[in-house]
């Protein structure tokens, strides 16, 4: 399932290249384990990354609901091209009140992020995939399932290590031991398919230590 590619698929070099690009990371249907593919690492050094600097990434080569996951700050970054089915689901009440931070009150994201999709655009999300509950990445099951990753899923990113569930723009069900919203990043565009992680848009000042619990 390793398919080696280049991290920056538009014209011309990036800005800055990126340590480790994880990609085609939906949930194995049937198993809930997650397809991770490599990319090569382009980043200028490794102690540069480690220190927090930003990383660019390309989204010209994403599908509409695909994942992608970047290694920042030794976490994993989950990049995803929302569809407009996944965008709706979003309003669903059906969802919604399975929620227990529909409207992110909880520190776990900047402010330009605490809305209905806790992003930037609708479209796409950003998210830092550790479980609010002990720290495992949490699945990616993007589809309504009768079955998987649980009966009656409706769509979302599922915890296999105890249960906790969350929708498509990690937010936190009810009842499950995760306590909070998945996190949110600091991050920007520069351009309609180049997001930098790691830097708040311009005029922002939004620490990541304002997150209550990652
Ligand atoms: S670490 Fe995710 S449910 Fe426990």
């Amino acid at each position: 399932m390793t398919d080696a590619t280049t991290a920056d698929g538009a014209k011309g070099p990036p800005r800055r290249d990126f340590l480790k690009l994880v990609t085609g990371a939906m949930a194995a249907v049937g198993t809930g384990a997650v397809v991770w593919t490599f990319i090569d690492s382009m980043n200028p050094d490794k102690a540069t990354i480690a220190a927090g600097a930003p990383i660019d990434i390309n989204l010209a080569h994403v599908a509409e609901g695909q994942q992608i996951v970047v290694l920042w700050r030794g976490k994993p970054m989950l990049v995803v091209k929302r569809t407009p089915a996944a965008v709706a689901s979003l309003k669903d009440q059906k969802i919604v009140k399975l929620l227990s931070d529909p409207d992110s009150k909880v520190d776990q994201q900047p402010p330009y992020a605490q809305n209905w999709h806790r992003s930037l655009k609708p479209e796409i999300a950003v998210l830092i995939g550790v479980c609010t509950h002990l720290g495992c990445l949490p699945g990616y099951f993007p589809k309504p399932s009768a079955t998987t990753p649980v009966p009656d899923w409706p769509s979302g990113y599922f915890c296999p290590c105890h249960g906790s569930k969350y929708d498509l723009a990690g937010r936190v069900w009810k009842g499950v031991p995760a306590p909070y919203n998945l996190p949110v990043p600091p991050y920007h565009f520069l351009s309609d398919t180049m997001i930098r992680i790691g830097e708040n848009p311009p005029g922002q000042n939004w620490s990541m230590s304002n997150i209550v619990q990652m």
